[in-house]
């Protein structure tokens, strides 16, 4: 069995009393160590989700329970240390003069020692490669040095998970990639759970689920290749195919006949060779 880290209960959620329900009776778990993605139409709720369930809000009804922990004002220190948060907009979220300020700035927050935190500063700068940077203002920095920032602030105070707001959605492909690399290994390394919320459907392949939103109310949960080959329905809900997946589907209607749902360029070569050397 796999160990829960983050369970939804019937939560509920809206912004007013008078406002209309952000999040309808959602239940969900999310597991140790796993990679998850959560994608869904604007407005469907996703950013909500991850404010629940980093305690910036929390629901009218329902529960969350990170770690064994019913979030709540209690509680919510606690669940702050496991759990870290990354925007898309990293300059809402600086603080610091320094870059090393600034990744200081969420260990002061929860009260860490100062000989832990130089540590941590300089461990998590390195993690992101970002060590020679530690006197930098933060406004000289590119868009993805931003965000390389932000996560070794998430970094250093050591979560259990790290959720990736639309994160790199400022990024260029290649910025996007390399954050993902990094934030990837980091992952691998020190045993993190990640849920990267997303519309680069390139970041849902890789996942190792998905939970698809819709209006507010979890649509499916399934792996990416499940979620992947209800091609209609998704797009019924306003959600795009990857290339790739969009390309398979478009050849099998002319009847090619693919060997199974290709997510990548190379099981796709993969198919299409096996089915060139039939003939
Ligand atoms: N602070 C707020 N006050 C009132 N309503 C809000 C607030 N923030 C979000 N909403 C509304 O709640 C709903 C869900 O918003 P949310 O930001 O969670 O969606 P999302 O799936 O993250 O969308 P996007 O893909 O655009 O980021 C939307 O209808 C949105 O307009
Ligand atoms: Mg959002």
């Amino acid at each position: 069995m796999r160990e829960k880290l983050i369970e939804f209960r019937n939560v509920s959620f809206r912004y007013d009393e008078e406002g209309p329900w952000v999040l309808k009776n959602c239940s969900f778990s999310i597991y140790k160590n796993e990679w998850l993605a959560i994608i869904g139409h604007n407005g469907s709720g996703k950013s909500t989700i991850a404010k629940l369930m980093n305690g910036l809000l929390f629901p009218q009804e329902g529960e969350i329970i990170i770690n064994g922990k019913l979030v709540n004002e209690e509680t919510v220190w606690d669940v702050r240390k496991e759990v870290g948060m990354v925007f898309q907009n990293p300059d809402n979220q600086f603080v610091g003069t320094t870059v090393q300020d600034d990744v200081a700035f969420g260990m002061e927050n929860r009260g860490f020692p100062r000989e832990k935190m130089i540590e941590r500063i300089d461990s998590s700068l390195k993690a992101v490669q970002m060590e020679d940077y530690r006197l930098t203002e933060p406004h000289r920095l590119s868009g993805g040095q931003k965000q390389r920032v932000a996560i070794a602030g998430v970094l250093a105070i050591s979560p259990e998970v790290i959720i990736l707001d639309e994160a790199t959605a400022m990024l260029d492909p290649r910025g996007r990639h390399q954050i993902l690399k990094t934030v990837t290994e980091v992952k691998d390394e020190h045993h993190l759970g990640l849920i990267t919320i997303t519309h680069d459907l390139q970041e849902v392949v890789q996942a190792e689920r998905v939970i698809v939103m819709n209006a507010g109310e979890v649509w499916k949960e399934a792996s990416p290749r499940e979620i992947f080959a209800e091609k209609e329905q998704l797009q019924h809900i306003g959600l795009d195919l990857p290339f790739v997946a969009l390309l398979a589907s478009e050849l099998k209607e002319l009847d090619v006949q693919l060997t199974h749902d290709p997510m990548n360029h190379d099981e796709l070569l993969e198919d299409l060779w096996t089915l060139h050397s039939k003939m």
